[in-house]
């Protein structure tokens, strides 16, 4: 009775259309999705977005550098990604004479791309489950000790295998559900990918860090860059010889525009979610964490604030550590609210409450989520302390600089101003010694404090001068204390913890399971290729709030100001809106700059192609809304918002502002 009671609930909800747009998908999983996509509005196969026998629309996307994502938009290796993406490299091009950071970049020909060393691109080739070969000769009775080492051993030979000494490949298995699955990516890495275009910061850094992370938007957050390869179209070492990459795939773009409920879809590489942690681990990062975080960043963001305000020079050289500095400052809040206004502690821990109930009698999983909660509570207060190390002793630049010798002399001081960085160290060390118990403090830092009785003090016998083997001690000291009596502890808990949420991640499978659920569980971002999709849609932020899901360049004039560094826009451009002379690109009487949708995004997103309901490019994908910032760790379809940048804009600044036209020829254009 029971049983039959169950199996019709599971086909009733089962065949419910699910509304909620949470979850990023493993490509080559997604013919268990193609449903569902297909439900709401999707018009392609889920062999047009993974294939290994033809080209698919993976193979137009790349990972780009370390951590964005990129596409090609043309069968000469033309590629787009953000402004914040390629910002290091249009910065290392910029000096006084040619500030393309400032006045923007466009190569004119081919000759006048810009080589960037050490930036690659990675296409993926395929990707595979490898799980069973990588438990190879795994037995029950090993200790987690030797299944490790078993683990390492076989994914060297599988990597190894793949990638079969090919210098082009570069290959990884990466676990999925906390090693319930390992997979294995292949990926073919270009090395010549030259600068071709980039808007002013003006344009592609419109509205800097004050509408960072926010909605309405009106960011050009693009940049252009072309792959090149050797003469038989495979990865090569910059060469003058080169030639551009002629890809198996690019995005045909489409102008004609996106409206609420439209279909989207974001395809590239999140970095990093833990959608599936206990409450005690929600509980550390909103009340503790995060708080304690953002105090710490507040403080040196004020610091280098004045400091930028007084002078210009100074403003410059600190403009990319105070953008990055005040990033996750800014999600941080976000995301702690986001999860507090959620109540996720509450709601997991009535989750852990049925599951522990549900687990008793069952070996596998009873008292599981009590001895992680244990574990968790023995390690709070450490897990504070680390925060510390970083955020508070190691955000000091001239220790860091002296300490690790990571930075030569000459990059390190280009961008340093003593001042701010004098005044970080008194205002950081006095908090560290106020926050942290005397007990996990080194025997060094207290002795120091004591001696010179304030961090003002310590701060002038380590800056005046500077005495640079002072500023080494400091930083030797205090992080050979930590690696030696705190990390320890803390990587041996944690590993412990990370090793039963193997067994929580299945258990909680299992449960949902037993209890008639219907949740999918997709594994958690690792860096690696997913798909995500929804729709265009606005959302509430507040109470008698409604935000349009577009922007358009009225909303760019309207926060037009030269008084205002973030705000002030290229003349060009102020001219353009005041002839309206906007060319094909004009809707509605303007043009279309930004637009957010249901999609769920990850930082490495940035970058990430936004495609419609046939696989056609829309937008490029660049941040999320402030009150969805939560989403990495409880996703809410009432306010998670990606935010893409509309790709007519991009067009319209090519085009009109770049007068680049012949960029615009060689791309697919359907209008
Ligand atoms: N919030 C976006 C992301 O997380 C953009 C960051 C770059 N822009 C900035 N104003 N700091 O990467
Ligand atoms: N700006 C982020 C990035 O650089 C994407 C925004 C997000 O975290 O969703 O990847």
């Amino acid at each position: 009775m029971r049983k039959k009671f169950l199996l019709l609930v599971l086909i009733v909800f089962g065949a419910l259309p699910v509304f909620a747009d949470e979850g990023m998908w493993l490509p080559s999983l997604i013919s268990q999705r193609i449903k569902d996509m297909q439900a709401k509005g999707f018009k392609l196969s889920a062999e047009d977005i993974y294939s290994i026998n033809q080209s698919s629309l993976k193979d137009a996307i790349v990972h780009f550098g370390g951590g964005c994502t990129g596409e090609l938009i043309s069968d000469e290796g033309l590629l787009i990604t953000n402004h914040h993406c390629g910002f290091g490299q249009i910065q290392s091009h910029s000096s006084v004479e040619h500030d393309y950071l400032k006045d923007g970049f466009w190569a004119m020909k081919r000759s006048e791309e810009l080589p960037n060393p050490g930036l690659t691109v990675s296409f993926l080739e395929y990707m595979e489950d490898v799980t069973d070969r990588v438990l190879k000769g795994y037995r029950q009775e090993m200790t987690e000790q030797q299944r490790t080492e078993l683990v390492r051993k076989n994914t060297e030979e599988i990597v190894n295998k793949a990638t079969g000494g090919n210098e082009n490949l570069r290959a990884s298995v990466s676990p999925l559900y906390y090693g319930n699955q390992y997979y294995l990516f292949v990926y073919k890495v270009f090395r010549d990918v030259r600068l071709v275009g980039a808007p002013p910061s003006s344009i592609g850094k419109f509205g800097g860090d004050t509408d960072n992370w926010m909605w309405p938007r009106h960011t050009g957050d693009f940049s252009l860059f072309r792959v090149y390869a050797d003469k038989n179209n495979e990865p090569a070492a910059y060469s003058e010889d080169n030639v551009p990459y002629k890809p198996k795939r690019f995005f045909n773009i489409s102008a004609k525009g996106v409206k609420e409920g439209d279909f989207t879809m974001v395809y590239g590489f999140p970095g990093r979610t833990n959608e599936y942690i206990m409450s005690d681990a929600v509980e550390q990062i909103a009340k503790v964490s995060n708080p304690h975080k953002i105090k710490l960043r507040t403080l040196r963001l004020d610091v280098q604030r004045r400091e930028m305000a007084k002078d210009q020079a100074v403003r410059i050289k600190y403009a990319s550590k105070n953008a990055s500095v005040s990033n996750s400052w800014k999600k941080w809040q976000g995301e702690m609210k986001g999860i507090i206004r959620l109540k996720a502690i509450e709601n997991k821990k009535e989750f852990e409450r049925n599951f522990s109930r549900w687990a008793e009698g069952k070996p596998e999983y009873e008292g599981l989520v009590e001895k992680m909660h244990d574990l968790y509570s023995s390690i709070s207060e450490l897990s504070l302390v680390s925060d510390y190390q970083g955020e508070a002793l190691n955000a000091v630049e001239l220790l860091r600089f002296a300490g690790t010798g990571q930075k030569n002399p000459e990059d390190f001081y280009k961008n340093y101003y003593m001042p701010i960085d004098k005044d970080i160290f008194i205002a950081l060390f006095n908090e560290y010694d106020k926050s942290i118990p005397d007990k996990y403090k080194s025997p060094y830092f207290k002795k120091q404090m004591s001696e010179y009785g304030t961090a003002a003090v310590w701060a002038d016998a380590v800056f005046d001068g500077p005495d640079m083997e002072k500023a080494a001690e400091i930083y030797r000291e205090t992080n050979e204390y930590f690696s030696e009596n705190i990390k320890p502890v803390l990587d041996s808990v944690n590993r412990e913890i990370n090793l039963l949420y193997r067994t929580y991640m299945r258990g909680q499978m299992e449960y949902d399971k037993a209890v008639g659920g219907t949740k999918v569980f997709y594994p958690d971002a690792n860096s690696t290729l997913r798909v995500a999709y929804g729709n265009v849609k606005g959302y509430s932020p507040a109470d008698a709030v409604y935000y349009l899901p577009g922007s358009t360049l009225e909303g760019i004039v309207q926060k037009d100001n030269p008084e205002i560094y973030d705000y002030d826009i290229p003349q060009k451009l102020r001219d353009l809106h005041a002839a309206g002379d906007y060319g094909t690109w004009e809707t509605d009487g303007s043009v279309p700059v930004a637009f957010i949708a249901t999609n769920h995004t990850s930082g490495g997103n940035s970058g990430s192609p936004v495609l419609d309901a046939e696989g056609n490019l829309i937008g490029v994908n660049f941040d999320r809304v402030w009150e969805g910032t939560m989403s990495d760790v409880v996703y809410d379809p009432q306010v998670c918002r990606n935010i893409a940048l509309d790709i007519r804009y991009a067009l319209f600044i090519i085009d009109k502002l770049a007068g680049a036209q012949h960029l615009l020829d060689e791309m697919n254009i359907i209008r």
